[in-house]
């Protein structure tokens, strides 16, 4: 069988940054409650007009001039996003045209916080069976449109960004197992449940807290870190028989969720963390925290790498990565 590996990374965060500050001047909050409690210090807001694919574009570009091929090689985009561009075109179909990447399929998955392994998975299943050779993996999101600025509660935890990687075969290392997972019982503790087509925005919806991100921060802390752990320990121990880890590259959602789970499973010292800079960036999260692992070093052949997932839905996945 072809092993799928990723052969090239990049990200894109847009360049206006939101601080703790600056918060502190819009709801009753403090930067002190926001570090101690997230870990989060700044994030990244993309400008009126920027959509998710724009992001994407940018993030995108640099997986490909990081794997030396160019828009025409790839076969197939895949953009995991929770915040479209619009409801059509697809949000990969608008990468494509940024790109100008004629030859490749476009699709979008819908998985929230998960989706960039979401993707990944399906990505290095191509790439396995021959199918495709080149399959561009995105996540990226505009999660400042969907924020309800008027809740302290959830409004200083998202940020907006890009991160992508291109899965092509790989003589050595590669991509080794995967766990996707859901369960729908979570629905009440993350949701956005207006904006779509079973609600549309109606002018007496128009200022429903309903249209944002609404979240029981405690339900989903609490499965975040169970559920985390024990993906975790599955796809670890089918690629590698137990946590034979050197690198753990979580959701960056809350530093004090990553640190719960790498304390339970032993890796605490391994567990990269980005969350400080750009806030949880939801499907773009993965690929901008392995992104940066990778430039400062963290990466060389043969480093294993566990990354791990959650989000609205709930949805988790887990991918082992041998680089
Ligand atoms: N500033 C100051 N005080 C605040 C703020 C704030 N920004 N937010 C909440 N508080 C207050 C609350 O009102 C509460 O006050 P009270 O005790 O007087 O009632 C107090 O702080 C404690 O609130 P909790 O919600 O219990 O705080 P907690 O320690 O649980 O932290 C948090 C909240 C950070 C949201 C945490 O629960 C968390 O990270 N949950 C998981 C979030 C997550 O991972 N979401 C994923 C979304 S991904 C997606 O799908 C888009």
């Amino acid at each position: 069988m072809r092993r799928a590996g990723i052969v090239g990374l990049g990200m894109y965060v847009p360049p206006k940054v939101l601080t703790n500050r600056d918060l502190e001047r819009m709801v009753d909050t403090s930067d002190e409650w926001i570090r101690q409690r997230t870990g989060i210090e700044e994030r990244h807001i993309a400008d009126p007009g920027v959509g998710s694919s724009d992001l994407g574009v940018q993030a995108a570009r640099a997986a490909l001039a990081d794997a030396g091929c160019g828009p025409e090689d790839l076969d197939l985009i895949l953009v995991a996003t929770t915040t479209p561009d619009q409801p059509f075109p697809t949000t990969a179909v608008m990468v494509q045209k940024g790109l100008e990447a004629w030859q490749a399929g476009a699709v979008d998955v819908g998985a929230t916080c998960s989706g960039f392994i979401y993707g990944l998975s399906l990505a290095t299943s191509m790439v396995e069976s021959g199918r495709m050779n080149k399959v561009l993996v995105i996540g990226a999101e505009t999660l400042s449109r969907i924020t309800n600025w008027k809740d302290r509660a959830t409004c200083v935890l998202f940020g907006d960004g890009a991160g992508a990687a291109v899965v092509a075969e790989v003589s050595q290392g590669g991509i080794q197992a995967f766990e996707l997972g859901a369960d729908a019982r979570g629905t009440e503790f993350l949701n956005v449940w207006v904006g779509g087509f079973k609600k549309p925005v109606t002018a007496e919806l128009l200022e429903s807290s309903d249209r944002y991100i609404n979240m029981t921060g405690r339900e989903v802390f609490k499965f975040a870190v169970r559920t985390m752990e024990e993906s975790v320990r599955r796809v670890a121990d089918r690629a590698w028989g137990g946590l034979e880890v050197d690198l753990l590259v979580p959701h960056q959602a809350n530093a004090r969720i990553i640190e719960a789970v790498g304390q339970r499973l032993g890796l605490a010292d391994k567990a990269w963390i980005n969350i400080q800079h750009y806030g949880n960036t939801s499907a773009a999260s993965i690929p901008m925290a392995l992104t940066e692992a990778r430039d400062a070093g963290r990466l060389s052949p043969g480093t294993r790498v566990a990354m791990t997932a959650f989000g609205g839905g709930f949805t988790y996945a887990s991918a082992a990565l041998e680089w």
